[in-house]
């Protein structure tokens, strides 16, 4: 009678019947857990799954890269999704460094002429490759300061974006927010 009360009560507040110790013993094991310790750095010579690997050592190397990936529309959208995940957040939605940030750590406009004009296509993957002075890099291994978020092909998208389609979606949301 008292055991059927417990498999009732059981029955009623299945949260309760969920931590009895046993119901973890399969998850207690010697096994690494997801987000557990330090994740390791990278093997030596390692280059991204389906991605051909960084060959310049620093940005002044890359400065004179050609950009081996044409501008296509596709491209371009490609860059603008990756720009708004990982740029976005100090450069602004559309890089007019109008992101509550931008202007206290001093993240430059990228619709200026300074980045449009002077700045080669080859600096701009150099510097989302290895960073700036204050701005994270986004294509050196772990151990440098930055990640490797973003593989080669992913940093030429981001430059396609910033070249052939960044002034006009920033020229369109400030006449948006001018209306
Ligand atoms: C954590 C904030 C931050 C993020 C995220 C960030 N930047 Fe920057 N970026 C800066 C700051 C600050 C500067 C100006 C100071 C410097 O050069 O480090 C800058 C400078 C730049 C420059 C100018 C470099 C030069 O030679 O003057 C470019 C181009 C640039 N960022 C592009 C990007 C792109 C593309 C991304 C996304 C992949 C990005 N940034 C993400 C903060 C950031």
């Amino acid at each position: 009678m008292r055991f059927k009360s417990i498999i009732a009560t059981a029955m009623m507040m299945p949260a309760v019947a969920l931590a009895w110790p046993w119901s973890t013993d399969m998850m207690n094991q010697p096994s690494i857990k997801p987000q557990e310790g330090r994740m390791l750095d990278f093997p030596a010579r390692s280059i991204p799954v389906g991605g051909i690997p960084t060959t310049v050592a620093d940005r002044e190397a890359s400065k004179g890269m050609s950009n081996p990936i044409e501008a296509s529309s596709e491209s371009i959208s490609k860059g603008r999704t990756l720009f708004k995940i990982y740029c976005a957040a100090c450069h602004g939605m559309t890089g007019g460094a109008d992101s509550p940030v931008s202007g206290k750590i001093g993240a430059i406009a990228l619709n200026d002429s300074y980045v449009q004009e002077n700045l080669t296509e080859g600096w701009l993957w150099g510097t989302i490759t290895f960073g700036s002075y204050v701005m994270p890099a986004y294509g050196v291994p772990q151990g440098k300061r930055g990640s490797n978020d973003l593989n080669v092909e992913e940093r030429w998208h981001v430059v396609n974006y910033i070249k052939n389609g960044l002034v006009k979606d920033h020229a369109a949301t400030t006449t948006a927010a001018a209306k």
